[in-house]
């Protein structure tokens, strides 16, 4: 069985974080979600992984790499642009060739556990197998209609009235037919060619598509609130250890990672958090479901349920910082001059929330 991974796309939703770096690489309880992805696959026995890139091919060649960290190959297909994920299917047919995969989106983080799922379909004889997960909003997902037998009636694509609250997950598994599937489907309003249609022809032509229906976790890291909870919910899994220092005058609880290098001085942390390599915590707070990434300093400020990302600097804020996304080399700090009075350097599209 061979993997492919998606991990093109534009990442709009995402503004300013993917402007300028892909979204798969944002880490999530201090590990990108692309990596994530590459180790589900891996520990379901799978060595040969294919990545479909787009306009961040670069940043995420340099992150990945061959794969030998993981012990995989890995394969770059590039994609012109994001005409839709069947289209993805459909341009790495090379590197597919007649293996049974299992098709990721690069951006989607599951509850561990999802391995052996995958492992299964290398022995079933399904065409194709989706997985399914009961959501709040299903009309913000490809949704899918079960008969009686637990047998597939119908899949839409984001609908306006849904039928159903059984959402797709960004996990798909197929054999080869899907090739004549995403040749037959056509582009959708939307201009994407869309592979709940690829699956919508398998079933229409007796193809036997099995839906699994998961009952644990699942996000789509599209929106910052959504990576916000993909990290608390990945903390709230961590086994946690302490590969840095804490000095005497410092409370630390015991669910907090605590990565090498990284300092913590005279402060309160409380998990689960976990704090990055050569990062320093000095005279601070940090409270629960916080990620800190590496090379950050954190100093006389209050922190909780947020992700920091690398190389940003917090200080002397007087309020708790709370449900916040800071993205790398942020300097967030108290300023001294006078007139007493905001001073924003914001990109594009930066959201703030002020007292
Ligand atoms: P989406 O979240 O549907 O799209 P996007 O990444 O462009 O984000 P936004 O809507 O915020 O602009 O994509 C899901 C995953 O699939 C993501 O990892 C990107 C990847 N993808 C491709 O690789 N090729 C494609 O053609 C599309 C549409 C997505």
């Amino acid at each position: 069985m061979k993997g492919l991974i998606l991990s093109g796309g534009k990442g709009t939703r995402l503004y300013p974080l993917t402007f300028t770096s892909a979204k798969q690489l944002i880490p999530v309880a201090n590990k990108p979600v692309l990596f994530r992805v590459i180790e589900a696959i891996r520990d379901a026995g799978i060595n040969d992984i294919g990545i479909v890139v787009g306009d961040t091919a670069e940043e995420i060649k340099n992150a990945v790499g061959r794969g030998g960290r993981w012990d995989v190959n890995i394969t770059y297909i590039p994609q012109e642009s994001p005409l839709g994920l069947a289209h993805a299917v459909k341009i790495s047919r090379d590197f597919l060739g007649d293996d049974r995969f299992v098709m990721f989106l690069g951006d989607n983080v599951i509850e561990g556990g999802i391995s052996p799922l995958i492992a299964q379909f290398a022995d079933s004889d399904y065409t194709a197998q989706i997985v399914l997960t009961r959501v709040a909003h299903p009309e913000q997902y490809g949704v899918a209609v079960l008969g009686n037998d637990n047998e597939i009636v119908n899949l839409i694509e984001k609908p306006k009235d849904p039928p159903s609250n059984l959402a797709l997950v960004g996990i798909y598994m197929f054999d080869h037919h899907v090739f004549e599937a995403v040749e037959k489907i056509t582009p959708s309003w939307r201009g994407e060619l869309e592979i709940t249609d690829a699956i919508q022809w398998l079933v229409d032509h007796q193809y036997n598509v099995f839906p699994y229906v998961h009952r644990g976790w699942w996000i789509d890291t599209g929106r910052p609130g959504d990576m916000l909870e993909a990290n608390s919910l990945v903390l709230e899994e961590l086994t946690p250890h302490n590969d840095g220092y804490v000095d005497r005058d410092s409370q630390v609880d015991g669910r907090v990672t605590i990565e090498k290098g990284a300092e913590i001085i005279n402060s309160v942390i409380r998990g689960p958090a976990i704090i990055g390599e050569q990062t320093r915590i000095v005279n601070s707070y940090v409270g629960p479901f916080t990620s800190i990434y590496h090379h950050v300093l954190v100093e006389n400020s209050e922190i909780e349920n947020s992700m920091v990302l690398g190389h940003s600097k917090i200080s002397d804020i007087p309020h708790r910082i709370e449900g916040s996304l800071i993205g790398r080399r942020v300097v967030l700090t108290r300023s001294p001059v006078k007139p007493k009075a905001y001073k924003l350097t914001l990109g594009d599209y930066s959201q703030v929330g002020v007292l």
